[in-house]
């Protein structure tokens, strides 16, 4: 295929059974911050967002992470997908998103010990073996075997809400620094018991996920875990071990593998955001990671890579060298929800994110924003 042809393909449909998009194209999860505190309720502008970029021409969208407990909240203003009562944001949302033909995937986490400062004492903090973890200034409980079976039962619980609210699949969220990496992380997690110790014990956790959630949701529903591929941090885990839970859970019927990399922890050089990835050079950092995985996936396997993808070339040379079967952006979303569609009306040129993560700044006081976007909301952005 020469270049421009498989720019084409990578708005064709695609169709890996069950799974079928009409591009390649990824919304990455994105916590927009414009939540219910008391209820976890999705705003109206949050789903107004997410209507945006499917009506904008991106084929599957992963929503902003959704706390399964209210122990296993994040963030201020976060979704909570934790009672029955949030299935209908679920419901709102999939109408939104299947109007444009595109597809829906709930992404649900667990924080762990990773929790906002403003949310000490609201309800007890977990963490694998207590302490004060990384990105939280006060103490968090070890876990108990009892209330780590809480946590898998949790996970297929919201896993459940999602199908009946109408979604495509769920994403695990097992990167990042939330619990999932928690427990993986050697540095961390100090438990002596079944849970810790060797990279069996570590990674039980997320095996046990997986089966309880396919459980609860059967086989034709999607179920995907996004992995941090390294930890990032001096002590963390390694690509070793993040490439071999990856393959563990393939084999274990994962449909899919959202490759990132790094840690809210590690600083900004290992990021799961990279600071001022731009198109070209610095492009697809984490790619080498979703080469290793493809390895382990089979013909109806996902691997989605995410992180620092900005232009169509570079895009399209990922597919033809069989890195990844899905593309998932996040940033270059928020500054350009129509981005797809621009792509499709031959203004091909990379994203006019610039990966400056003001985004992130902003989601701490209400509704995500980003100077590019709101500057071409004003009107004041010249695309040339
Ligand atoms: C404002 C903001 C919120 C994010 N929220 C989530 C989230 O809820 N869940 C998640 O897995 N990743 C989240 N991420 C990370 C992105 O999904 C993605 O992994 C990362 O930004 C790299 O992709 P990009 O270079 O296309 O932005 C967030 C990123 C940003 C900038």
């Amino acid at each position: 295929m020469n270049n421009i042809e498989s720019i084409r393909s990578l708005f064709y449909k695609f169709e890996r059974p069950p799974f079928k998009a009409k591009n390649r194209f990824v919304r990455s999860a994105t916590w927009l911050g414009g939540a219910d505190d008391e209820t976890g309720e999705l705003s109206v502008a949050e789903i107004k967002r997410h209507s945006e970029i499917a009506a904008g021409g991106a084929g599957t969208l992963i929503t902003g992470l959704a706390y399964i407990s209210k122990e296993g909240k994040s963030f201020k203003r976060e979704w909570g997908l934790h009672s029955d009562e949030r299935i209908n944001d679920v419901t709102m949302l999939s109408e939104e998103v299947h109007k444009y033909g595109s597809n829906l995937i709930v992404q649900l986490c667990h924080g762990g010990g990773q929790r906002d400062a403003s949310l000490a004492g609201e309800t007890v903090s977990f963490s694998p073996s207590g302490g004060i973890h990384p990105m939280c200034d006060f103490e968090t409980r070890p876990l108990s075997s009892d209330d780590i079976r809480k946590v898998a039962s949790d996970f297929a619980a919201a896993a459940l809400r999602a199908k009946k609210g109408g979604a495509d699949g769920v994403e695990i969220h097992g990167g990042h620094g939330f619990l999932l990496t928690q427990f993986l992380s050697p540095s961390i997690n100090k438990r002596d018991d079944i849970y810790g110790g060797t990279f069996e014990n570590r990674s039980r956790i997320f095996r046990e996920i997986l089966d309880e959630v396919r459980a609860a949701v059967g086989p034709d529903f999607s179920v995907w875990f996004k992995i941090s591929m390294a930890e990032g941090t001096e002590g963390g885990y390694g690509a070793k071990e993040g490439t071999a839970l990856s393959e563990t859970l393939l084999e274990r019927g994962a449909d899919g593998i959202d490759v990132s990399c790094g840690t809210s922890y590690a600083g900004a050089l290992n990021s799961p955001a990279v600071l001022g990835v731009s198109a070209g050079e610095s492009e697809a950092p984490f790619r080498e990671y979703s080469k290793e995985i493809k390895k382990y996936a089979s013909d109806k396997q996902l691997v989605i890579l995410t992180g620092g993808l900005r232009s169509l070339p570079v895009m399209a040379g990922l597919i033809e060298d069989g890195v990844c079967d899905l593309l998932a952006m996040s940033r270059p979303f928020i500054a350009e929800p129509d981005l797809i569609n621009r792509w499709i009306e031959e203004d091909s040129r990379p994203t006019a994110c610039i990966s400056c993560n003001a985004c992130f700044k902003t989601a701490k006081f209400g509704l995500i924003d980003c100077p590019i976007l709101r500057d071409r909301n004003e009107g004041n952005w010249d695309p040339l």
